[in-house]
């Protein structure tokens, strides 16, 4: 592979460092080139989402998740892939961009006070976490605040949007339902009492407020999982100390507690009845992420990524100013949870470093087999991006990492089912890859039933994209 990109990771420094520079290259949709052979049933749009600054003017964010949001797209029609690159532009980022400076707290970085006091904006909008593609709209999500409607043709900003029912924030990962033909979703809003608000947007109709659920605290909720019948969530032993907030003290993360005395809170809502939720104590433990949720003989199967404590969001920050002083320690786990008994028993199903599960369109909500992770793979990877992509088989236990190659750093992994395919995991598995040798980055193809073979086709923007979050496929119809 031939670039003229320079690269910038310093000596001595690893390879994946150049994925966290500020992207300012935005094209609309140009044709990749592609090396391989593109499956000709792979046709639709890839769509990622991540922070694409790591800072305004000489000022650089203290964490990776303030960032601004960019988004990544390749389009494939089954003879070629088209891409296009875009950083997003929310009315709080154009004041910063404006201003040259950094003039709102966010997640993990904070202004000071006198700042705040005389040339500060008191909302931020990264819309830097995920995508949603929902009654064809595309819409950029950041969990602290609304979603942000992005043009389907060509990527560029429409503008933010409480979809008529929002009335606090709008979390970054909505499930759906396929047998409720809906995608649900919560949102967070402090108070007196923190309250979770819970919304449905069904195929082809108005987005609906369902209801509100009190939590314990004021918390942290980053993902929920899905089943037909209910909303599960992990309520942490983060609390938020609402008083500096209120003061404009310290970034959000910074005034976020773990206080493991308080243990985890299993808060399992019905769909139906929003008013009779069922809460299980249990130990302290965070997560970040679920794989997906399904309902057996009266309990919940639950698949999601732990970790012993919040010491996650140190490494996370780290990642964006060098190598992380410990290692990342997300575990894929399998939690038990018995309605009837009100337990809670969880196992780790994989040894491996993981973060971002997904599993197949087809098994949302309903018992799977796979899970397609990014994990950390050979030795001292624990400190860096993750490297490699596994596939779990959770009736076996095999776990199976794709061929990538050195020096290649995936993000989160989407399957797509091939057309008329039957099996759970018959189609393809596509991953945004940081290439460092030459600085470039790409979208991978590979074979979701043959993880030893080489990638089916990797199709190459001409530049580098920093790592993105979350994302999604979106089918062409
Ligand atoms: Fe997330």
């Amino acid at each position: 592979m031939t670039s003229t990109a320079t690269k910038l990771s310093p000596p001595g420094q690893p390879g994946w460092r150049g994925a966290f520079r500020d992207f300012t290259k935005d094209h609309g949709f140009q044709p990749l080139r592609v090396e391989g052979k593109l499956p000709e049933d792979l046709r639709g749009t890839l769509m990622r989402v991540g922070p694409v600054n790591f800072g305004v003017g000489e000022e650089r964010y203290k964490h990776w998740f303030d960032g601004d949001g960019g988004i990544l797209a390749v389009r494939f029609d089954g003879r070629g892939a088209r891409g296009a690159a875009r950083r997003i532009d929310t009315p709080s980022i154009r004041a910063e961009r404006e201003a040259g400076r950094i003039i709102s707290s966010g997640y993990g970085t904070a202004i000071p006070l006198w700042r705040r006091l005389t040339r500060g904006a008191k909302k931020r909008n990264a819309a830097n976490t995920s995508v949603m593609a929902w009654n064809g709209r595309v819409f950029a999500l950041y969990e602290g605040d609304v979603p942000t409607e992005l043009s389907p043709e060509d990527l560029h900003t429409l503008g933010e949007t409480n979809l008529d029912v929002i009335e606090g924030t709008f979390s970054a990962h909505p499930h759906r339902v396929p047998g409720r033909q809906t995608t649900y979703n919560f949102g967070m809003r402090y108070g007196r009492v923190t309250l979770l608000d819970l919304y449905e947007l069904p195929d082809g109709g108005a987005a609906r407020h369902l209801g509100q659920v009190p939590l314990p605290g004021p918390t942290m909720i980053h993902d929920y999982i899905a089943t037909e019948r209910h909303l599960i969530f992990f309520v942490t032993p983060l609390r938020l100390k609402i008083f500096r907030m209120l003061l404009g003290l310290g970034a959000y993360s910074e005034n976020l507690e773990w206080l493991p005395e308080l243990g985890t809170q299993v808060l399992v809502v019905p769909i139906d009845d929003l008013a009779n939720p069922v809460r299980i104590e249990t130990e302290p433990f965070y997560t970040w992420h679920f794989a997906n949720a399904y309902e057996r003989d009266g309990s919940l199967v639950v698949d999601y990524v732990r970790y012993p404590d919040f010491s996650t969001n140190a490494w996370l920050r780290e990642m964006s100013h060098g190598v992380p002083s410990t290692n990342a320690q997300g575990r894929l786990n399998r939690a038990t949870v018995d309605l009837k008994a009100r337990t809670f028993r969880t196992e780790e199903r994989s040894a491996l470093s993981s973060e971002f599960p997904r599993v197949a369109p087809r098994v949302q909500t309903r018992e799977h087999r796979y899970i397609y992770l990014g994990v950390h793979s050979g030795p001292g990877a624990q400190r860096g991006l993750l490297n490699a992509v596994a596939k779990v088989d959770m009736a076996t236990g095999r776990e199976e990492c794709f061929e990538l190659g050195d020096e290649q750093y995936p993000t989160e992994p989407v399957f797509v089912p091939r057309e008329g395919g039957t099996e759970e995991d018959d189609g393809y598995v596509l991953a945004q890859v940081y290439d460092a040798p030459s600085d470039q980055t790409h979208v991978v193809v590979l074979d979701a039933r043959n993880p030893g073979a080489e990638p089916l086709a990797r199709a190459w923007f001409d530049h580098a994209f920093p790592v993105t979050l979350h994302g999604g496929f979106m089918p062409m119809k």
